[in-house]
C-alpha cells in the first residue's frame, strides 16, 4: 500500500471494513483514562484520526501510530495532526521499531498483519500491559470470531 490519496478515497476495500468493524470493535472494549496505544500500520491515517483521536481526546491518552511506508505516513502526518499522536515510520517486526521501551494499553493493526511474514514474532513479542488488548482487523470472518470470544 503505497497509495494514500487513493486510499483516502474510500474505494479500497480496507477502507470500507475499518469504517464497517472497527466502531462496532471499540464499542466492545473498555476505555481508561491515560492510556498508551498503538496504531501500527496506521496508514495514511483518516482510521486512526476518524475513531481512535477522539477517544484519546477525551480520555487524556496518547497513541504512537507507526508504519514502514514513508509515503503513507507524510500524509498522515500532514493530514492528521494531533498533539495526541506521535508518528514515526517503522517496521512492527524489526530491531527498528521506533518504541522499544513503550508498553501499550490496546495495540491496533486494521489491515496489517496479512503483509506481516513473521507474525508469530509479532504475536509472541511482548508490548502489551498486563491485561490489555490487541485488535486486529484483515479478514471479517476472523473478526466475527474474536468479536464473539471477548
Ligand atoms: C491496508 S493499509 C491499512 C492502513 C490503516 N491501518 C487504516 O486502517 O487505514 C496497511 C498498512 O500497513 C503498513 N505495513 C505493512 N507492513 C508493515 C510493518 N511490518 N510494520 C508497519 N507497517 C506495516 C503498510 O505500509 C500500509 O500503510
Amino acid at each position: 500500500m503505497q497509495d494514500p490519496a487513493r486510499y483516502e478515497s474510500n474505494k479500497s476495500l480496507a477502507a470500507r471494513d475499518a469504517n464497517i468493524f472497527v466502531p462496532v470493535l471499540m464499542s466492545h472494549m473498555p476505555w481508561r483514562k491515560n492510556e498508551t496505544i498503538m496504531d501500527y500500520g496506521c496508514g495514511a491515517g483518516s482510521t486512526g484520526a476518524k475513531f481512535f483521536l477522539p477517544k484519546l481526546e477525551y480520555n487524556n491518552s496518547h497513541m504512537y501510530s507507526l508504519d514502514v511506508s514513508m509515503k503513507m505516513l507524510n500524509h498522515a502526518i500532514t493530514n492528521y495532526p494531533s498533539p495526541r499522536i506521535t508518528y514515526a515510520v517503522g517496521d512492527i517486526v524489526s530491531d527498528e521499531f521506533p518504541f522499544p521501551q513503550i508498553l501499550f494499553d490496546k495495540i491496533f493493526g486494521i489491515y496489517v498483519l496479512h503483509y506481516i511474514k513473521d507474525y508469530r514474532y509479532f504475536l509472541t513479542y511482548s508490548m502489551l500491559k498486563r491485561n490489555t488488548i490487541y485488535i486486529k482487523v484483515f479478514d471479517a470472518g476472523e473478526l466475527f470470531r474474536n468479536a464473539l470470544n471477548t
